[in-house]
């Protein structure tokens, strides 16, 4: 494996997950935790030192031991790991104009971690520190139009360095360049989806081996069905499952995912609790008030449905980034209260499995074709936990219920049939008390006005919304309008993640 060292970078899961798409493992682990212990335990073929916000110069900036570059791997540094190479080696850091965005870079040497690239080539960079002078054993392999170094390798050890971010796509040949230095490591390239159950069956045969029974609470989504199907192989009957339909799903989920459940040999006591929740909601405008009745009403339907059973083991979809970054935002701003199955009723006192902690989501949808789960389950767009409660602003009503439902249908159903579903991070409808006079067989009709929120995304902390062609959305707004008579508008949106965010509350 590769072994990504965290510094704090923006960018620094990108790195991990580039690395995996060129069939190598990585894994990332922040700075603080690498020793000579963990080197011998996880054995990596390289290292490769991330970006960061710090100055290396600043005395209470990151650092790490030498002893790292004295090992006989390659070492690769980006951004601030680059820096703090040649500050450990005793070159010198300062403060320069910085370089943003993409930006042309002269290409010195054209082999090795450069072999393939163009005698210039555009990268991307973010930062506002500069190598001044470059210690002693190293070579320039690149330098910025702004006269910047922009690449190092020593001259006999395999330590290399690049101020710019090989792992984002807007630099074009940043996969050639880890590719490179992939190959140069030896790493055996074996990521797989076939290596990945390897890897979940030996933490869940070691995870499991001492629970009596388990419980899973699945939702149909990518995750909680990928992660129940993996340990249903491994449990057996020791396994059991839950299915809450909070009367907020989409149109006919609950139908298919039962049905789903069911054709995987999975059969999990199926709680209907819609008009509960609906009912509890009455009256509620407020989003985040909405949000806490879902999740309180979530864990007393739970603990009535389980009727106080115990369960030793809770079975969660937890990806890679959660498991990295849990405990990592002190003092971050609550920007929403997430509510999903960690909201269980605490006199489950269970171990938490988590058979995905080791993935990314694009993953997960790999390894759910793999266990032979249908496309529409290893493609489905992430579904919040209260669902289409906060796809409908203000209270939630009968009227408006029905509205975002069939009209969120539509959106997907359209993008599916033009083969456009999986390109969308997320794509769905949205509806609040708003009205828009409208038109309609000759008639006056104060509609309602759908918003339309279709975005693509890598990990839903930045997105951008969808370029549609024109005729797509033209295709979402006439259908939307006619076939659901209470809406006389549909409107597109335009804003990206920040400032927005993906759902509307
Ligand atoms: P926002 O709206 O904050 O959402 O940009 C980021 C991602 O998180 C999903 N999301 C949720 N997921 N429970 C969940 O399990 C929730 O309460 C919840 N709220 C938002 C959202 O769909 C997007 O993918």
């Amino acid at each position: 494996m590769i072994l990504v060292v965290n510094f704090g970078g923006q960018y620094a899961h990108l790195i991990t997950r580039r690395i995996r798409d060129i069939g190598v493992y990585a894994e990332i682990i922040p700075y603080t935790e690498i020793s000579p212990s963990t080197i011998e335990e996880k054995k990596p073929k390289a290292l490769i030192l991330s970006g960061g916000p710090s100055s290396v110069y600043e005395p209470s900036a990151p650092k790490i031991g030498s002893w790292i570059l004295e090992m006989d791997i390659p070492v690769l540094g980006i951004c601030y790991g680059f820096q703090l190479i040649a500050h450990m080696m005793g070159g010198e850091v300062r403060r320069s104009k910085g370089e943003y965005g993409p930006t042309k870079v002269k290409v010195l040497e054209r082999e090795g971690l450069f072999a393939g690239w163009g005698e210039e080539e555009l990268v991307w960079m973010s930062h506002s520190d500069h190598i001044a002078r470059v210690p002693e054993g190293f070579v320039v392999t690149a330098l910025s139009e702004n006269g910047y170094v922009a690449a190092f390798r020593h001259e006999e050890k395999p330590i290399y360095g690049v101020q710019f971010h090989p792992e984002v796509k807007h630099t074009p040949k940043g996969k050639l360049l880890l590719e490179n230095f992939a190959a140069m490591s030896r790493a055996e390239k074996n990521w797989s989806p076939e290596r990945m159950v390897q890897l979940i069956d030996e933490y869940l045969r070691r995870e499991l081996a001492d629970c009596k029974s388990i419980l899973s609470a699945v939702s149909g989504g990518v995750d909680s069905t990928v992660a129940t199907v993996l340990v249903s192989r491994i449990a057996g009957d020791r396994l059991t499952s839950i299915f809450v339909n909070h009367g907020l799903l989409r149109k006919d989920e609950e139908k298919e995912v039962l049905n789903l459940l069911r054709g995987l040999g999975i059969n999990p006591i199926y709680v209907n609790a819609s008009e509960e929740f609906l009912f509890a909601l009455k009256g509620v405008e407020d989003c985040e008030t909405k949000r806490k009745i879902i999740g309180e009403k979530f864990v007393e339907v739970f603990s009535r449905a389980l009727e106080g059973r115990r369960f030793d083991c809770l079975v969660q979809g937890t990806l890679y980034p959660d498991v990295i970054e849990s405990g990592g935002e002190v003092g971050a701003d609550r920007i929403k209260s997430h509510h999903n199955v960690a909201a269980l009723p605490e006199w489950l006192e269970a171990k938490v499995v988590e058979p995905l902690r080791y993935l990314y989501k694009d993953e997960v949808r790999s390894l759910a074709r793999h266990l032979g789960l249908p496309d529409w389950v290893a493609e489905r767009h992430p579904f919040p936990g209260p669902g289409l409660g906060v796809r409908i602003i203000g209270e939630v009503t009968e009227d408006k219920l029905r509205i975002v439902r069939e009209a969120s249908a539509i959106v997907e159903g359209v993008l599916r049939e033009r083969g456009l579903y999986s390109k969308a991070w997320q794509a769905f409808a949205v509806v609040g008390d708003d009205r828009w006079v409208g038109v309609k067989g000759d008639a006056r009709v104060e509609g309602y006005i759908v918003t339309v929120r279709i975005v693509e995304s890598e990990d839903a902390m930045t997105a951008d919304w969808l370029k549609l062609p024109p005729d797509v959305l033209n295709e979402i707004a006439r259908r939307i309008t006619s076939e659901i008579p209470e809406v006389t508008m549909v409107t597109y949106s335009i804003t990206t993640k920040p400032p927005s965010t993906i759902e509307p509350c």
